[in-house]
């Protein structure tokens, strides 16, 4: 039986994954591909896949850009619902002779659209709905053939129909947690347009992933990149069922952990009946890293590192494979050259340098979102402090000391990041945080210290509330929490005078600082 999937062309919008993982919590599998993918190419999907509609990301360009990107035209005449939403909605209107113009203003954040045509995709949604918009240029009037589905105050058409195919376009970001009626949109689009089945149900892939590990690797040797973070753990404990003891967990402690975080990765996986080896890799990571002050260079090199570690590892106990928890959207995002802006280098384990000496690389993880992860590690019975580990960046610490890294910060910004942590979890608050954590800055203050005259650092606090981290709030916490941090931190270490809280959204800020 082929599975019901919906694919998704990928405009170089941020937001692009959003869509992907709305359509899978509808338990619908969807696919995300390059927007000028052939249709020879679709087809060839459709072989094992069974495709029931496209949508059209959003992405940074303008319609009339030069090289603005473009979606085939024989894709759009395939016989299956297409919708476009934001960049792919003006594409459509562009492509199919409707007027698009940049805007007089860009809308950017919340705003409200009338709905003028509750039908189609907009079945059930009220006549005033709360969207979430950022966009640049604007639909005018809609293709011939096209009506008007919904305007805004700047939009005079924020979305539109085809009268007689099922082709729809939205201005707004549905899959963005701000537009109120976003996944009743998904859900008329997925289940009365495309007809699709709830197919989709991630935890019932743990027997099929283990028995493909197994079948890749047959009876060599495999390491598996461990770094205590929910995806590679997950992955750990699948290859181990697989491979049993020819497998080896390697975890590389860069120096760049937070603290007493080696040891608990180390406590957590004893009791998983695996190799486990812990390399202490700190002098050869902090030396490649001094004197460099670029936050690209910084996760480049520390990229490069970690992989050159895996291999001397690997070579020790002769293993060929190199097992890692990549996920979909680390895939997706080097898998092919986008027209995304580059917003900054990420990699965790998974970012690894393009020539890599291993016979294979496994990832058992590499169709799946991170949510979808964090149900199967439930299932594995993977401990609790995994699965609700704050996300940490691969190149850890290293980003959250801005310009040089050197040890004397390291131990300055571990004691600031332990008090942040230690008073956020005693004020209980951290259930509902995405990330909390302490940041170094590379400038130094004035303060006063023991009625003396002090001049030294600066710690800034980022603690933020988000559901994916593509967008993010700071968090309103309560004053007594924030002075105790502050208190605490200034007190307990000598050498900060100052302490600030970061009180900037994601975007148009990011939640890490590098
Ligand atoms: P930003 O700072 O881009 O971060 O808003 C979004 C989320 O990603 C995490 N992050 C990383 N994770 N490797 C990772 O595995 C990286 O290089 C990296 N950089 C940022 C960040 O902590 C936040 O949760």
């Amino acid at each position: 039986m082929k599975l019901d999937t919906i694919l998704i062309l990928d405009f170089g919008g941020q937001y692009c994954h959003l869509i992907g993982r709305r359509i899978r919590e509808n338990n619908v599998y969807s696919e995300i591909l390059p927007h000028d993918i052939s249709k020879e190419e679709i087809v060839k999907i459709g072989k094992n896949r069974e495709i029931k509609g496209i949508i059209l990301s959003g992405g940074p360009s303008s319609v009339y850009e030069k090289n603005a990107p473009m979606a085939a035209k024989e894709v759009l005449k395939l016989p299956l619902p297409i919708l476009g939403l934001c960049y792919g909605h003006q594409l459509l209107a562009y492509l199919m002779k409707g007027k698009v113009e940049p805007a007089k203003e860009k809308e950017y954040g919340i705003s409200f659209a009338t709905i003028d045509k509750a039908v189609a995709v907009f079945k059930g949604l009220e006549r005033k709905e709360k969207i979430w918009m950022s966009h640049g240029d604007t639909v005018l009037s809609p293709p011939p053939d096209f009506e008007v589905l919904a305007h805004t105050q700047n939009c005079p058409v924020a979305a539109f129909a085809h009268k007689k195919k099922p082709i729809y376009g939205i201005q707004w970001h549905p899959e963005v947690v701000h537009t109120e009626s976003g996944n009743k949109t998904f859900k008329n689009f997925l289940f009365d347009i495309c007809k699709c089945q709830k197919e989709w149900k991630p935890v019932n892939l743990i027997k099929k992933l283990v028995s493909e590990i197994k079948e890749e690797v047959g009876k060599e040797k495999a390491i598996v990149a461990l770094s205590g973070g929910i995806d590679s753990s997950v992955a750990t404990v699948l290859a181990a069922s697989a491979l049993g003891k020819n497998l080896t967990a390697v975890f590389v402690d860069h120096g760049l952990l937070r603290e007493n975080e080696a040891r608990q990765v180390r406590e957590t996986f004893k009791k998983f009946n695996l190799n486990f080896v812990a390399l202490n890799e700190k002098k050869r990571f902090l030396r490649k890293l001094e004197g460099v002050k670029n936050p690209e260079r910084k996760r480049k090199i520390i990229g490069k590192e970690f992989i050159r570690a895996f291999e001397r590892a690997a070579k020790k106990v002769k293993a060929n494979y190199l097992v890692q928890g990549t996920i979909y959207p680390d895939r997706i995002e080097s898998g092919y050259a986008m027209k995304s802006e580059k917003i900054k280098t990420h990699h965790n384990v998974a970012g690894l340098p393009t020539k890599i000496r291993f016979k294979g690389i496994v990832e058992p993880l590499k169709d799946l979102y991170k949510d979808e992860v964090r149900l199967l590690a439930k299932k594995i019975g993977l401990p609790k402090e995994i699965i609700s580990r704050q996300p940490f960046p691969g190149p850890g610490l290293a980003v959250r000391i801005i310009g040089e890294v050197t040890d004397k910060k390291l131990k300055i910004l571990k004691k600031a990041d332990k008090i942040v942590s230690e008073e956020i979890e005693a004020g209980k608050l951290a259930k509902n945080l995405w990330q909390y954590f302490a940041v170094l800055l590379d400038k130094k203050s004035t303060g006063v210290k023991g009625d003396k005259r002090a001049y030294g650092e600066i710690i800034a606090v980022r603690v933020v509330e988000s559901r994916e981290a593509m967008t993010a709030n700071f968090a309103r916490l309560p004053y007594q929490i924030l002075e105790k941090i502050s208190t605490r931190i200034v007190n307990e270490i000598p050498e900060v005078v100052r302490v600030v809280y970061d009180i900037t959204h994601k975007p148009p800020s990011t939640i890490e600082w590098e």
